[in-house]
């Protein structure tokens, strides 16, 4: 198939366009805007691939999609989005913009042309905050809590309503937080391991205990390539990583990865919002399209902590750019009061 796409330059979808290419025979086209997370650099050896072509475009443009859908696009999966919550607490617009009205526009322009497939991207964060026990099934209500997951929910409601109304083959996947190579040092795990690389304090929200589940972003895009070639029409699946960790464990997990003192950890002033707990039922894909995964949160961390070891100078040029305004706004007075 020729498969659309969109936010491939990203941390998720640049490990799943290096994975279509390796073990499928699809065709794939990167459309993706190249926001401050997007970054060329993450498909540098695919980059001439015949199998591969990048354009540099926005999802919300409806005549570029009209463009590329015209040559001969058969799915689309759609990873574009702005996908920081603490970004999206500073500037919600934003999110509204790329994540509903983008999704929208590919939508159109899907259904406009016909495709066999259209997966949409979404989140657990759209089944809102876990008490301490239970877990999200894909029949949990959607009870969104930040900017990013209420935008995420909206997109995920309307890919669903365009399956109802108009009959397009739409698939979402709801996946729990993915970590691994490429990913922007905004996220938590990438931050705290390059801080501790950089002998920098680790900001740690509230008191620490709130709690996610991770997936190896290769486990997440298997699960995303099976629900493509397998995935039902009209249906959802959750993709968790079955590895539910309290934030501050992971925190020391990092720390005794580099040998780096549990000082480093630093109490700052919580997210606002911020939901307490996670964790996915991955039952229905696992069970109906025979997914599994290849790793274990401790060996993931591990071969993700060695990865940006090995990779300086890929997290020192985006720390050194604009990125370093961000985390000055962002963290600057929060590590001034947690010293206090
Ligand atoms: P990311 O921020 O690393 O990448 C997003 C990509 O989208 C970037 O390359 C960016 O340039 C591109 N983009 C942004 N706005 C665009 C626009 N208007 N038009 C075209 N391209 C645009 O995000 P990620 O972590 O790779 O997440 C990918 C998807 O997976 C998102 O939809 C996110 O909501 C979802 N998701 C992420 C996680 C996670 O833990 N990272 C978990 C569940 C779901
Ligand atoms: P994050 O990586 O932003 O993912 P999400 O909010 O989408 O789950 O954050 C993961 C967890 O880590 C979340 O509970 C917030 C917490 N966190 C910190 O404690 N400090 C930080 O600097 C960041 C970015 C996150």
């Amino acid at each position: 198939m020729l498969i659309l796409v969109t936010g491939g330059a990203g941390f998720i979808g640049s490990n799943f366009i290096r994975l279509l290419l390796k073990e499928t025979s699809h065709r794939a086209v990167n459309l993706d805007a190249l926001t401050y997370a997007g970054n060329l650099e993450n498909l540098a050896e695919v980059e001439s691939d015949a199998r591969y072509r990048f354009i540099k475009g926005d999802i919300r443009d409806r005549a570029l999609l009209a463009e590329i859908f015209a040559q001969g696009i058969e799915a689309v999966v759609n990873f574009a989005a702005e996908s920081h919550v603490d970004r999206s607490i500073e500037d919600p617009a934003a999110f509204l913009h790329t994540n509903v009205l983008g999704a929208a526009a590919l939508l159109d322009a899907a259904r406009a042309r016909g495709v066999k497939l259209f997966l949409q991207i979404s989140t657990d964060e759209v089944y809102g905050s876990l008490g301490p026990t239970g877990r999200f099934t894909e029949s949990t209500a959607l009870a969104p809590n930040s900017p990013y997951s209420a935008s995420k929910a909206a997109a995920d409601l309307l890919a669903r309503s365009y399956h109802h109304t108009y009959g397009l083959p739409v698939v979402i996947t709801r996946s729990s937080n993915n970590y691994g190579p490429y990913q922007f040092p905004e996220k938590v795990i990438p931050l705290f391991v390059t801080n501790a690389l950089e002998d920098k304090p680790l900001p740690l929200y509230g008191d620490g205990l709130q709690r996610r589940d991770w997936i190896h972003v290769e486990d997440n895009c298997r699960g995303i390539l099976l629900a493509l070639e397998e995935g039902r029409p009209g249906q959802v699946y959750n993709i968790g990583g079955n590895a539910e960790r309290v934030n501050l464990d992971m925190a020391h997990n990092i720390l005794d990865l580099l040998h780096q003192p549990h000082s480093l950890i630093t109490h700052v002033t919580d997210r606002p919002g911020h939901d307490r707990r996670y964790a996915l039922d991955s039952s229905k894909i696992e069970s109906s399209l025979g997914f599994t995964r290849g790793y274990s949160f401790d060996h993931g961390l591990a071969q993700t902590v060695q990865w940006y070891v090995a990779h300086r100078d890929w997290w020192k040029r985006i720390k050194s750019g604009a990125y370093q305004k961000y985390y000055e706004g962002m963290y600057g007075k929060r590590l001034k009061k947690g010293k206090e």
